[in-house]
């Protein structure tokens, strides 16, 4: 079954046509990666999921909503959560503070509510806490718990934006270029973290990425972009044996 499916998906940016009448579909479970060159639309396509763009045609449905009624902020609502390609976190605050700000969007309570702190109010804060520890746990954060954003090694603050998606309970996880700027050691960290956040809490994942290793070791089908266009779509070992595949990346070598 397919969670999230876009069909004839164009999106222009003035005269540049970033996205081009691009179909495909996620099924519910699978890690799909979308690979290409430099420019090739990567980011847009997570842009237009996200809801930051409006698509000049096609449509995209998400767990049987049309995305395309919904805001940004609905879209998070359904279950989609994602990490960008730059690192976004609150940088002068510590791990857990940014870790329960993606919980966020499950706070059921008023100002009122709040104002008095309701026993349903402290029910939910101490839910809130819970959940965010099992994350702390599971992706081995320990150690940083307490620690502000701004000094921690950059392979650790990958991770804990991970964490955050993870800690609005989606559905869909996104991940931009996940192993960008990581160690061989810390690449090899995140593809057990990504194969883990599938099997063990059933989170489909959609990621942006360039290690080829990375994508064939965790992908269960790729798609390759060039200029906004399916060029493939595959199992890894199909995508990256694909002629057109491999003339897109001799042409361009990003
Ligand atoms: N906000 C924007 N305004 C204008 N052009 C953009 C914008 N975002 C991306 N582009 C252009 O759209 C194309 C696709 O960009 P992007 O999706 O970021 O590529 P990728 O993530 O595959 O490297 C590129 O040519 C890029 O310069
Ligand atoms: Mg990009």
């Amino acid at each position: 079954m397919s969670i999230l499916e876009l069909d004839n998906v164009t999106l222009k940016f003035g005269g540049l046509t970033a996205v081009n009448k691009l179909s495909f579909s996620v099924e519910q479970g699978e890690v799909f990666a979308i690979v290409g060159p430099n420019g090739a639309g990567k980011s847009t396509v997570f842009n237009l999921i996200s809801r930051f763009y409006d698509p000049y045609e096609g449509s995209i449905r998400f767990d049987g909503h049309d995305l395309l009624k919904q805001k940004a902020s609905g879209v998070a609502s359904f279950g989609v959560a994602r990490t960008f390609q730059n690192i976004e976190l609150f940088d002068h605050a510590s791990v857990l503070q940014n870790l329960l700000v993606g919980r966020h969007r499950h706070r059921q309570s008023n100002f009122l509510s709040e104002l008095f702190f309701t026993p349903s109010v402290k029910r939910q804060e101490m839910q809130n806490r819970q959940l965010v520890e099992e994350i702390i746990d599971f992706l081995d954060l320990q150690a940083y718990r307490d620690k502000m954003i701004a000094g921690l090694p950059y392979g650790v603050r990958k991770v804990v934006e991970v964490g955050r998606a993870l800690a609005t309970d989606p559905k869909l996880l996104l991940l931009d270029e996940p192993a960008s700027g990581l160690s061989v050691e810390e690449t090899s960290d995140m593809r057990w973290w990504i194969d883990d956040i599938r099997r063990q809490m059933g989170i489909t994942v959609l990621m942006v990425e360039h290690d080829m290793g990375l994508v064939s070791g965790v992908s269960d089908r790729v798609l390759a972009l060039a200029d906004g266009a399916k060029l493939a779509l595959g199992t890894p070992s199909e995508v990256q044996s694909h002629p057109a595949v491999i003339e897109a990346y001799l042409g361009k070598a990003s």
